[in-house]
């Protein structure tokens, strides 16, 4: 086994899931990977686990570098089985080890392991000399579920942030300064995107405390993708303008058709938005995953719904989608609705009225037509396009 150094004494021994492609209803194409830490020092341990069926794998990595009786932590960030998914096999192999963990950890882990792990729970500000290093823990509940943890490692200022700066990036890579920085840093955005989105103040507040705290950061070793040692700034900095939900000038236009006039519509709406000199583009919810949907309309100011009426509801698909959005509750956008009905006109306004329920904003009326959409039709739509640009311009 090739030996991945992340600092001194402190080696990768993660396993690389390359052919992964869902992950909370999104489509991975990439793989992901699920990255653990070896520290060698005066005392071991072990940072983060991996997904229960690599454990085998990721146990011989261990035992490659180290006797797995001499282990004495096991720190598990994060419950999610992702991550702590080979956590009580490893402890049954480390007789000596005590997991450090968060109570929220300590309290959920019972739940998929029973109540006989060797836990010690572990808070923000807490410290555990290995030697020449030193455990220090930051609590950081919901990133990205309760029980999360970072481990910080000030004697090299490393960062093991588990899930925060991570991304769904299965490669031979291991660094920033060896991967693809444009393939890199899209995955990153799109595991904000669809991942830490609705986390947005959480992590506001986590970059505020990291400032607080004065925490060097040399390196930042997150548990997916790659790891930031070139420029951990650079996805630190990415961080502050996607919670603060800054997007480009651009609109983009989701939709689903039945007989083709929707379609019509969107394209038209889109021919509207381009006379404005508003870069756009069209995405059918039939033909694109909800990762790319999500993360087009992250990247945008104007997001452009279009759906027909099916007895008397919208289409499922946008209605599906709209299940995403509530969740992951995008900040700063312009959104407006639009579509064509058979008999009941209407629909799409009452759908209108409960996406600006949740809070989004919606200042143009909802655009709809009867069948598919005649001349004059047609020229509204392109001026609805038009209108929506100006609102982002
Ligand atoms: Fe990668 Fe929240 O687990």
């Amino acid at each position: 086994m090739e030996k991945v150094m992340i600092g001194e004494g402190i080696y990768w021994v993660g396993v690389i899931d390359w052919n992964l492609r869902e992950f909370h209803g999104y489509r991975t194409g990439r793989g992901s990977t699920y990255n653990a830490y070896l520290i060698l020092d005066e005392k071991k341990c072990v940072v983060d686990t991996v997904k229960a069926p690599f454990t085998s794998e990721f146990i011989a990595k261990i035992k490659e570098l180290t006797a797995l009786d001499g282990i004495d932590y096991i720190i598990s960030n994060h419950l999610e089985p992702d991550h702590a998914g080979a956590v009580a096999e490893l402890a049954k192999v480390c007789p000596k080890a005590k997991i450090l963990a968060t109570g929220q950890w300590i309290e959920g882990a019972k739940k998929y392991f029973g109540p006989d792990l060797p836990v010690q729970q572990v808070r923000t500000g807490d410290k555990i000399p290995l030697g020449k290093n030193t455990l220090t823990f930051i609590e950081a509940p919901m990133l990205h579920w309760p029980d999360s943890m970072f481990t910080y490692l000030p004697e090299q200022e490393i960062l093991m942030p588990n899930d925060a700066f991570g991304q769904h990036y299965a490669t031979s890579q291991r660094f920033d300064d060896q991967a693809p920085e444009p393939v890199l840093m899209e995955e990153a955005l799109r595991y904000y995107a669809t991942i830490l989105q609705p986390l947005s103040p959480l992590i506001l507040k986590m970059l505020a405390k990291i400032t607080e705290m004065q925490l060097k950061l040399k390196v930042i070793a997150p548990s997916h993708g790659i790891i930031w040692r070139k420029a951990p700034g650079k996805i630190v900095d990415a961080y502050q303008r996607w919670a603060n939900g800054e997007a480009n000038q651009e609109a983009v236009i989701i939709y689903d058709t039945m007989w083709g006039s929707t379609e019509i519509i969107g394209r038209k709406i889109a021919e509207g938005i381009m006379k404005e000199n508003v870069p756009v583009s069209i995405l059918s919810l039939k033909e694109n995953d909800p990762g790319d949907i999500i993360t087009a309309i992250f990247k945008a100011k104007a997001v452009a719904l279009g759906a027909p009426a099916l007895n008397n509801l919208p289409f499922p698909e946008m209605v599906k989608l709209f299940v995403f959005l509530k969740g992951l509750k995008p900040k700063n956008k312009v959104w407006a609705l639009f579509g064509s009905y058979g008999w009941n006109k209407g629909i799409l306004p009452q759908f209108g009225e409960e996406i600006k329920a949740t809070g989004f904003q919606m200042p143009l009326p909802v655009f709809e037509t009867r069948f598919r959409p005649g001349p004059e039709e047609e020229k509204a739509a392109q001026e609805f396009g038009q209108e929506l640009a100006k609102l982002i311009k």
